[in-house]
């Protein structure tokens, strides 16, 4: 793999910036989204108020943990447009969450935000490997998902050239590689997977295509997975952050030079993490939920949000910034079985490490007399896999997952590409408990 690290010269000066520079800025960004927010959004006026606060309790970073919380409950009370703090005629764009399991979360950008969106997306494509003039595949969904167009924002504040592919039409994806021969590719890790299918199924060996990088985020991923795609492809693999609720993709990235956790861009995103339970906040290195408040957002000012997504804060390294570590898991994508607790991707790290099997996966709960079952879909690397050697395949899986997870699964190996893919974000799990 190339050595493509940007060097220090190319950084913008506040990533290596001393703490207490960080610190002063964040500060007196924070106390102006506090004002901002309590000033111009109903809903954090009369929260702030109920709780007895003014945004000038503020007086150091330590003090916004008074502050009350804000969650995705919160954003559906106020669908469409409740949240927003400047006129509808200084929104430039609106953006918003699938609404799969509910009324969709709507967010909205000023002018300013936009460009601000751009410069942390930069950064993160920076901090990845990428230079002006580099070829960027944007295969990360155009619409009102923030994927695509929030890392088209970015790649144009870079000065890359994008190529704007979007999801989907997997055999195109291939092509366009190919012929046009990019140096990064930003997409799911999920749908990486598929594209990667897709060059078997072509005859063709990805480890000679032209990608020096992939940028990879809006799922959890492990680093298991990490190498995998990165033997695959002989390029690197980083780690991209975010969420429509804070800003899109760019909330943190990791550098390429270490892939040690996410740099959180904390000039703009303010992290705290919480107990999940109890909301109290812990202090760095501790595992919980991401809590994060928005210190330059003028459309949609976020205090205290609740991301759901576990993680721990930890020292910077290749900058000054704080980094997270990778997601473990989503609180409500957190299995309990039989007192166990699951995440999706524990089974991904099991499931890598059985070289018969393929790395797609999808994860049933079922119910068989009042007691609750889990049972794991995933494929054989190569077709024609002879019953036995499936067989040996599917008991190794349970074995390890048993021992190291501490949960017994069942295990169905299908043929290879029988398994729905994934053009975006996968969906790992099915639940089809009966509701209590
Ligand atoms: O997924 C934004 C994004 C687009 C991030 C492209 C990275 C790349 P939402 O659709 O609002 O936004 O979903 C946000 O996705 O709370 C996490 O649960 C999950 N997520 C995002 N990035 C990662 C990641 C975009 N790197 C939700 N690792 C978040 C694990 C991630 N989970």
């Amino acid at each position: 793999m190339k050595d493509i690290a940007p060097k220090i010269s190319e950084l913008n000066p506040i990533e290596i910036a001393s703490r207490d520079e960080i610190e002063a800025l964040q500060l007196k960004r924070l106390k102006w989204s506090l004002h901002h927010a309590y000033d111009n959004v109903a809903y954090y006026k009369s929260k702030f108020s109920a709780a007895g606060l003014h945004p000038d309790d503020l007086a150091c970073l330590k003090d916004l943990s008074k502050f009350p919380f804000t969650t995705k409950h919160d954003l559906r009370a106020n669908y469409p447009f409740g949240m927003f703090a400047v006129p509808m005629r200084d929104i430039a764009r609106v953006h918003a969450s699938s609404g799969t399991t509910g009324q969709p979360t709507v967010v909205g950008y000023t002018q300013k935000d936009l460009h601000i969106w751009g410069e942390v997306v930069a950064r993160s494509l920076q901090a990845s490997g990428l230079r002006p003039g580099d070829l960027l595949h944007n295969s990360y969904g155009y619409g009102l998902f923030t994927g695509g167009l929030g890392i088209h924002l970015g790649a144009d504040a870079l000065g890359l050239t994008t190529i704007p592919v979007s999801g989907g039409m997997t055999q195109r994806q291939v092509r366009l590689i190919e012929d046009f021969k990019p140096t990064g590719i930003t997409v799911t890790p999920s749908y990486a997977l598929s594209i990667l299918d897709e060059y078997a199924a072509q005859g063709l060996d990805p480890r000679y295509c032209s990608l020096d990088v992939g940028i990879f985020g809006a799922e959890p991923w492990t680093n298991k997975l990490r190498q995998k795609i990165e033997n695959a492809f002989d390029m690197h693999a980083v780690d991209i952050y975010g969420l429509s609720e804070i800003i899109g993709p760019g909330v943190a990235n990791e550098c390429v030079e270490t892939k040690d956790g996410l740099h959180i861009w904390e000039d703009h995103f303010f992290p705290e993490i919480i107990d999940p339970e109890t909301g109290e906040a812990l202090p760095d290195g501790a595992e919980g939920e991401l809590v994060f408040t928005s210190l330059t957002k003028e459309a949609f000012p976020i205090i205290r949000y609740r991301t759901r997504d576990l993680s721990r804060l930890l020292p910077g390294t290749a900058r000054t910034m704080r980094r997270m570590e990778k997601i473990t898991g989503r609180t409500d994508d957190m299995i309990i079985l039989r007192g166990v607790n699951v995440f999706p991707s524990q089974i991904e790290e099991q499931l890598l490490t059985v070289d018969r099997l393929a790395p797609h996966f999808q994860i049933e709960l079922r119910c068989f007399n009042g007691v609750a079952e889990m049972h794991l879909q995933t494929e054989a690397s190569i077709d024609g896999l002879d019953v036995d050697l499936r067989a040996q395949a599917s008991t190794e899986l349970m074995n390890k997952i048993k021992s190291n997870i501490g949960v017994s699964v069942s295990v169905h190996v299908a043929n290879p590409g029988e398994l729905e893919r994934s053009q975006g974000k996968a969906i790992r799990v099915i639940d089809n408990r009966p509701d209590e």
